[in-house]
């Protein structure tokens, strides 16, 4: 079933907008955080207008969403994105610093007709944490003390689609439930890319998620899902070992940093089905005393960009497109000298239909000024990977399971 049919079986959030209804709200909001404080609020800004549609409604929502995860440097309160919620819904929203203690239920419980609540980071909670199957979450602590409280449950995180987490696939087992537009745009568009059946669809990989990018790449070549793929990045490496062989030690130390070593036997396995559909990297940019640009049997640096002649080769196969997916940056993107690559694929693939996904890949669009030409800015990282490349997402299962449980 493609992705378009799939949501129509899952009931849209007017379903669940009812004044006075308690609703909870699952979205994501993990934002990039740099010295505790927000550098980028694409996912916070997507998901105000679905908080904005609750609150117009009269329902009461409880927004439960995560920051990061334990132990990691990311992992604040969500007490810092409050502001930047209530700047794009342009009203108050509650904060409270629980999730299932008293104060947080008898806040539910007080919630007035169009109030919006937003709970602690729901990964403070250790369960949280653990993947299950959606009946062994809707046991847990989470589930038991928050569904008695609500009426509906709606799903909007599409970023945190791929986790069988209680707060993702543990409500919609015990309460009618319903698709965010977040997620439902998301399956639309990238169900749209589907429909082609392949015929002038172009992805353009590259990033650092390699387990999940090759399998990704395999499944849309094994399906026809895409005409041709062109890798950078570290995935742009991993490609280039693969058919080169090990030419120079530059190259392999950058992958076996990453521990993807292994990756590069299936790499070449890849191109030995699908090599004239997979477009790899001939030159790279290296730092030294600034750009420098070298072909791959002379490179002695680490490699920090896709070189001019792979920028050029990548743009004529994007010019051939009609559809361009686009995940992951082609190479550091952090430092302008090394941008290039990517931003100048982005702007030629900005002229097709372009579908993009991933926090890099977004921050350079904005650097390029393409972001509002493009056709569908996802607001998953691996989620999209993974929804691209056919996976079954745990979220979506849970949903459909719930729609058949509860009519609405
Ligand atoms: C993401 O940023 O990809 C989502 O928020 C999911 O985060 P996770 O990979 O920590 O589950």
């Amino acid at each position: 079933m493609l992705l378009n049919e799939i949501i129509d079986l899952i009931p849209n959030i007017n379903k669940c907008l009812k004044k006075g209804k308690t609703l909870i709200i699952r979205i994501d909001i993990n934002s990039p955080i740099v010295n505790g404080k927000i550098i980028d609020d694409f996912r916070i800004r997507a998901h105000s207008y679905t908080l904005r549609l609750a609150s117009d409604a009269g329902a009461r929502a409880v927004v439960l969403a995560h920051q990061g995860r334990p132990g990691q440097d990311d992992f604040t309160s969500l007490e810092i994105h409050k502001p930047y919620i209530e700047k794009y819904l342009e009203r108050p929203i509650k904060f409270v610093d629980d999730i299932i203690g008293p104060e947080a239920r008898r806040q539910i419980k007080e919630l007035k007709d169009g109030e919006i609540l937003l709970l602690e980071n729901v990964r403070i909670l250790s369960e949280e944490v653990i993947e299950k199957v959606p009946e062994a979450q809707a046991e847990t602590l989470l589930v038991r003390k928050l569904a008695p409280l609500a009426d509906y449950y709606v799903f909007d995180g599409f970023a945190v689609a791929h986790r069988s987490q209680p707060s993702v696939v543990g409500f919609p087992i015990v309460l009618p439930s319903c698709a965010g537009p977040v997620f439902e745009r998301e399956l639309r568009a990238l169900g749209a890319v589907f429909e082609k059946r392949g015929r002038g669809v172009t992805l353009i990989a590259g990033g650092a998620k390699i387990p999940d990018t090759l399998k990704a790449v395999e499944q849309l070549l094994k399906n026809g899902f895409v005409e041709k793929v062109a890798v950078g990045g570290l995935v742009g490496f991993v490609f280039a070992l693969g058919k080169y062989g090990v030419l120079n030690s530059a190259l392999k130390q950058e992958v076996e940093k990453g521990g993807f070593l292994p990756y590069i036997e299936r790499a070449r396995q890849l191109l030995a089905k699908y090599g004239a559909q997979i477009y790899t990297p001939v030159d790279f940019a290296v730092n030294q005393n600034g750009r420098l640009d070298v072909d791959i049997y002379s490179l002695a640096q680490p490699p920090l960009d896709i070189g001019r002649s792979t920028t050029i080769a990548f743009k004529e196969v994007i010019e051939q497109s009609e559809i361009v997916i686009f995940s992951g940056p082609m190479g550091y993107i952090e430092d302008e000298r090394f941008a290039t690559g990517t931003i100048e694929l982005l702007k030629a693939a900005s002229n097709r239909r372009l579908i993009l996904g991933g926090g890099h890949t977004i921050m350079a669009a904005e650097k390029a000024g393409v972001l509002d030409k493009a056709y569908h800015v996802s607001t998953g990282g691996r989620a999209f990977i993974q929804t691209i490349g056919g996976e079954e997402m745990p979220a979506v299962k849970a949903l459909l399971t719930s729609a058949k449980k509860f009519s609405l």
